[in-house]
């Protein structure tokens, strides 16, 4: 059940807008108990929706990950698809941008002592904001992202879209200190995902990508571009990938709901296969622009 909400109206409005259970203001004026278990544990799972033109793109699929997340974690959903709908429509009707994306999160609330063990009767706790951002163009996009290789020392339940993720932010943060964009994780010898996005290899006019397991996050644009290339008439195989196969790949890319389909120019300080050439990411590139604006 969803408690009543509280409104703000566009007038009153000058920074990013969040909603945090019943109530809309500006994201810096919200605050969490000490106590929540997000804050705590980490005990928790989000989403992240692009929204273009104040519409969101991919709700549908979105939402359906999101309910499956919160039944892998048990935590239930106190409020209807509809009532969640609503309220990204009003974060997205009072952001000042034509561009956001919607960061919607549950954890599984807050309770007066910390411990480990689910409270009895469960009262989560729903935030979410949105907040512009500039969607890549095919300028932007076609200088690729530098990316680096580590070992995946994260956790076996990657499927699940956790708010737990130390194992992302250091694997992330030592691309950064390599002055690169992404981090591409091998599990014993084979790509899962990168730290916050999906791995998509060309090979031969062939696109592969590894397959869903726990070990990797069933993204949303991951289900998209596979949709797309069939569409395109280019042969998609959705298969382990080893290190090897990947070093020797013609085109390296890496799909997130903000990145979309972004190419790798450099592995490991080494150029990619035919970069700065990269046809079948140009042709996705342009089919996955044309699903937006249909
Ligand atoms: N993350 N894998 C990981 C580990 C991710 O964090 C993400 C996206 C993806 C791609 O999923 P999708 O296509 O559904 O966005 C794959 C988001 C954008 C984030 O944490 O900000």
């Amino acid at each position: 059940m969803a408690t009543s909400t509280h409104k703000l109206s566009a007038h009153q409005v000058s920074g990013p807008i969040g909603y945090l259970n019943g109530t809309f203001a500006e994201l810096k004026d919200l605050h969490v108990s000490v106590l929540d278990r997000g804050f705590l544990y980490g005990d928790g799972c989000y989403e992240v929706i692009p929204a273009y033109s104040k519409k969101p793109f991919l709700l549908e699929p979105h939402l359906d990950r999101l309910v499956k997340n919160l039944a892998k974690i048990r935590i239930p959903l106190t409020h209807s698809l509809e009532e969640i709908t609503g309220i990204i429509s009003e974060l997205l009707a009072l952001s000042t941008s034509e561009f956001n994306y919607i960061y919607l999160q549950y954890t599984r609330g807050t309770y007066p002592t910390r411990e480990h063990v689910f409270p009895a009767v469960i009262q989560p706790s729903l935030f979410a904001y949105a907040m512009p951002f500039t969607p890549p163009t095919l300028e932007t996009s076609s200088r690729g992202l530098k990316a680096i290789t580590a070992k995946d020392i994260r956790w076996d339940r990657c499927d699940i879209k956790s708010v737990s993720l130390l194992g992302n932010i250091l694997l992330r943060q030592q691309s950064q200190d390599l002055n690169a964009d992404e981090t591409i994780l091998l599990r014993d010898g084979y790509v899962t995902e990168a730290s916050v996005s999906n791995v998509f290899i060309v090979k031969s006019e062939t696109i592969l990508t590894p397959p869903l397991s726990y070990q990797l996050l069933p993204g949303i644009t991951r289900g998209l571009v596979i949709e797309l290339a069939k569409e395109q008439g280019i042969l998609c195989q959705e298969t382990p990938i080893t290190e090897a196969q990947l070093k020797d790949a013609d085109e390296i890319w890496v799909t997130s709901s903000t990145k979309e389909i972004m190419p790798i120019s450099t592995l490991n300080g080494e150029n990619v296969g035919t970069f700065p050439k990269k046809p079948v990411w140009e042709r996705l590139f342009k089919a996955y622009q044309a699903r937006k604006n249909a």
